[in-house]
């Protein structure tokens, strides 16, 4: 399969016929890739059986793994649930659209596959234009996960979709670099306070600054937990250490013959001598929009062995720590 690629300057006015166009693939049943604010995602028509198994088969995904359903409007969020608590309300205000993911009681309209057989479906409106005008001009949800090969960092350029996915799928929209970075926050909304199952891009402080109580989940609760996500090709260490320790194991390391990757803050790695660096910028929200960019680096193999600094856990920085602790193949604190 040839994989098109619709290039879109996001500085100028939306180039309604690449949306047709892309609707027109989404109308027979195919999949198309689209930006949103946080990552890239691989989308089909939600109520379509046959065009939202093409999305499990294209990226690889265990089928026990449900999608998110974007909508565009809030009317288009109603009419996929039975019921939504008033908290809802108040954090759609706030919220959406933006990187919030809502799980709530599924009225059944999204095919099987979406909700992976739940009785909940997950819906998140995003805050992007081209994401917005696809989803209104098809007139209804377009279920999609992160546009990547399942196991491997979400894409945040249209090039980490192509490398990953090019041949598999029909089309890529091609916006340029999405802003956020890391993925939305998933909340599960069925029950009187809200519940974090997956961290993301709005913090646990900020959904609590509206709801007043909010329950971050005792460990990892996303359906998908128990597979591996976010691997790069050569193995990250996650290495909460002093410097000496730090700047040890890197001569220990070296002296097994091995090449050292360094990724962190501007700061960290000018502070090593490695093979290779990337930096991820200064302040957390620059630092989550560079990780998964960082991630893929080192996909080139110019070192044998990536160690990444560690960050504290709070706001965002628990997001970034656990996508880091996921890519990691070893933590050393
Ligand atoms: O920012 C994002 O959320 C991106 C963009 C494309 O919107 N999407 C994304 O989708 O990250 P995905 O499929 O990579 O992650 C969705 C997460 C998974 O961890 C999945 O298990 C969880 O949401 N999820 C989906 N439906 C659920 C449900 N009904 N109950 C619990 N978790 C659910
Ligand atoms: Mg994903």
């Amino acid at each position: 399969m040839q994989t098109k690629r619709w290039k879109i300057d996001s500085s100028q006015e939306i180039n309604l016929s690449i949306i047709t166009e892309a609707i027109n693939f989404l109308r027979q049943g195919e999949v198309v890739a689209f930006p949103t604010e946080t990552v890239y995602g691989l989308g089909a028509d939600a109520k379509t059986e046959e065009a939202v198994r093409k999305i499990f088969r294209a990226k690889g995904r265990p089928a026990d793994n449900p999608l998110i359903a974007h909508v565009s409007t809030k009317k288009m969020l109603e009419s996929l649930v039975l019921e939504k608590p008033s908290y809802v309300d108040d954090l759609i205000k706030t919220f959406s659209p933006g990187p919030l993911t809502y799980v709530l009681k599924s009225n059944g309209s999204c095919a099987k596959s979406v909700t992976a057989g739940l009785p909940t479906v997950a819906v998140r409106m995003p805050n992007h234009p081209i994401a917005l005008a696809l989803i209104d001009h098809f007139n209804g949800p377009i279920a999609a996960p992160s546009a990547n090969t399942s196991g491997r960092p979400s894409p945040v350029t249209a090039e980490h979709v192509y490398r990953d996915l090019a041949g598999k799928i029909p089309g890529i929209i091609d916006a340029g670099p999405t802003g956020v970075g890391v993925e939305s926050t998933v909340i599960d909304c069925t029950g009187d306070i809200p519940i974090i199952l997956r961290p993301g891009a709005i913090t646990e402080e900020e959904i609590a600054s509206v709801v007043g109580d909010v329950h971050p989940s005792p460990k990892e609760q996303t359906r998908s937990d128990k597979y591996k996500h976010y691997k790069p090709e050569i193995p990250l260490w996650l290495v909460g250490l002093s410097d000496k320790e730090i700047e040890r194991l890197i001569k220990e390391q070296e002296s097994k013959g091995n090449r050292i990757g360094l990724l962190g803050r501007d700061d960290f790695v000018r502070r090593f001598k490695g093979e290779d660096s990337f930096s991820l910028g200064e302040d957390l929200q620059e630092i989550a929009k560079n990780l998964y960019a960082g991630f893929r680096y080192f996909d080139k193999e110019t070192v044998d062995l990536v160690l990444c600094e560690a960050f504290p856990k709070e706001g965002l920085g628990k997001t970034i720590m656990n996508r880091i602790e996921q890519a990691a193949s070893k933590t050393i604190e």
